[in-house]
């Protein structure tokens, strides 16, 4: 894994959203991984402004989003699909028919989960797909005891993850406990794989991730077996880490040669 580690939200946000604008420039038609949750809204915005800079297009652009509530349809304000909606899709120049949420309203849902995996593969993959993480190191709703090798399929939510969302709900408001989600797996076949994390309240999985061993109880620590994952990560999240000098180095070594080879 690659762990950066930076001084603060406002640097991971502009960190990730670089990853995804070189991304866009060098393959306008990728397929992209995208996330909910608060970690990402700035990302989301600085793609937002590349967009409207020229910078970046996302015209020829196919989307897939981790996860979505069983029981939302995309019109309610809670959904997933909402969200992107008002945090990315309406803002950027895709055609929103290329953009895929897990359909949280599905009659039947088992077969919504397959149809997902087959429009992923129709799709070519996933080339780079955005994560954040949970404070129990979930990962899309991939809660801890999910299989490593887990498939886009219905997950129920635990307690703390229903607690941490009950921000997003109004008291008398109806909050899911079930979920669409992709699979560890379905995650670890995207071709690159970028977390986000930001705050003291996600250094305890951050460690799980980072230094834990690779086990269902985080999901996030299956990353470890990605060749190409990078975690972008604050002072905050990375602050119960052991080693954080030691990645700060590996991370200016790794600076240092990218430089070289631009120069070839
Ligand atoms: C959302 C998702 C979740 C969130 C995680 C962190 O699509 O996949 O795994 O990334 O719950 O949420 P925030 O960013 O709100 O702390």
């Amino acid at each position: 894994m690659q762990i950066v580690i930076l001084k603060n939200s406002a640097e991971v946000a502009e960190y990730g959203a670089n990853i995804f604008i070189k991304q866009l420039q060098e393959k306008a038609n990728s397929v992209l991984g995208l996330a909910t949750g608060s970690t990402p809204v700035a990302l989301y915005q600085k793609l937002i402004e590349a967009t409207q800079a020229g910078a970046i297009s996302f015209k020829d652009v196919t989307t897939f989003n981790l996860d979505e509530y069983l029981g939302l349809a995309g019109t309610h304000p809670q959904s997933y699909r909402y969200f992107m909606n008002e945090q990315l899709f309406d803002h950027v120049d895709i055609d929103k028919s290329h953009t895929h949420v897990p359909p949280g309203d599905a009659a039947d849902p088992v077969a919504a989960c397959e149809g997902y995996e087959q429009q992923i593969s129709d799709a070519g993959g996933i080339d780079i797909q955005l994560l954040g993480i949970g404070r129990n190191g979930h990962i899309g709703f991939n809660e801890p005891s999910s299989g490593l090798m887990s498939r886009t399929r219905v997950k129920t939510l635990t307690k703390a993850t229903i607690d941490d969302n009950a921000r997003f709900f109004a008291a008398d408001e109806y909050q899911p406990h079930l979920s669409i989600t992709m699979g560890i797996g379905t995650i670890l076949d995207a071709k690159k794989v970028v977390l986000l994390a930001t705050g003291e309240n996600k250094a305890d999985a951050i460690l799980a991730t980072v230094e834990g061993a690779l086990t269902a109880s985080c999901p996030a620590s299956a990353l470890q077996l990605h060749r190409d994952a990078v975690l972008v990560i604050d002072e905050a999240a990375a602050s119960k880490l052991s080693d954080c000098e030691f990645y700060k180095h590996i991370e200016n070594e790794n600076q240092k040669l990218q430089a070289q080879l631009a120069k070839l």
